[in-house]
């Protein structure tokens, strides 16, 4: 076996179910019990070193469970709103509070211990070329310190839950874009965030593959896991039924669909 590549695990499927039953499920509908706030943008501006204005007084609720898709032309802020949620970014104006600590206050690794609460699809997927799909995906919990029989316990599952369990051992330049974007999806969520934030997770992908994702999106989200996702594909919003919201040039709308 070449050195740094990990052994073939046995493929023992399991109940994905098992796997995130760390994440815990919205309370079915009572209407008038509202859901936890897991994240809050308060009066937010982000203005970037050089000058650039990216955010503009942006107040936002996020609650446990919500689906919400984020839309807005090119530049209108949404990346930067992703990137003040999982603290890659800080806001220049305002607070950004998520999961009760405001992250102007986060450091170091408190900062590493909540990032790991939010699993990030990044719209270039970010995938390891010379690793092949299982090694990406489980790259992230070996940083983490899992052992390897955990790692090989959520592997599988993972990878069913995105529909790649056969391309285990295949490298990225083996994969179509589809299916690139769902091993992107499998590395987000084999740490078993609550939160996933997803930035055009179908900038790349045609409506067939766009579609694809948006199921496995809404799977997560029927187990509990609270999604935002920002795309360009007004249509794909409007199919998948969920809360919108809109940037203009750095400023947040509500948008009925
Ligand atoms: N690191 C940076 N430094 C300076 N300006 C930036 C930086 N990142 C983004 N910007 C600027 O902030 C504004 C918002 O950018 P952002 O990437 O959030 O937009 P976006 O809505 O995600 O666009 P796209 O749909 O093209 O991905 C743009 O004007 C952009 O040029
Ligand atoms: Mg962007």
């Amino acid at each position: 076996m070449a050195q740094g590549t990990i052994e073939r695990p046995p493929i023992t499927p399991l109940d994905i179910s098992s796997v995130f039953s760390n994440v815990s499920r919205p309370i079915p509908t009572q209407a008038q019990t509202p859901q936890k706030i897991v994240a809050t943008f308060q009066q937010v501006s982000k203005t970037y070193t050089n000058g650039c204005r990216a955010l503009l007084d942006v107040n936002l609720h996020i609650r446990q469970g919500d689906f919400l898709f984020i839309t807005g032309p090119s530049g209108s802020g949404k990346s930067t709103l992703l990137k003040l949620l999982y603290g890659a970014e800080r806001p220049s104006q305002g607070n950004v509070v998520v999961d009760g600590q405001d992250l102007n206050r986060l450091r170091g690794n408190k900062l590493s211990l909540l990032r790991r609460r939010i699993g990030v699809v990044f719209q270039d997927y970010k995938l390891i070329p010379r690793r092949t799909v299982f090694e990406n995906v489980a790259f992230v919990l070996w940083a983490q310190g899992f052992t390897r029989k955990e790692i090989h316990r959520r592997l599988i599952p993972t990878l069913k839950m995105v529909g790649l369990q056969d391309k285990a051992y295949c490298f990225p330049d083996e994969l179509s874009g589809g299916e690139q974007q769902r091993v992107s999806i499998a590395r987000a969520i084999v740490g078993t965030p609550p939160i996933l934030l997803a930035d055009e997770p179908t900038g790349n992908l045609d409506a067939d593959n766009s579609w694809q994702v948006i199921k496995i999106l809404k799977k997560l989200n029927a187990i509990g896991i609270t999604i935002v996702v920002t795309t360009h594909d007004e249509q794909l919003v409007r199919q998948s039924g969920h809360p919108v919201v809109q940037l203009r040039n750095g400023r947040l709308y509500r948008q009925p669909l």
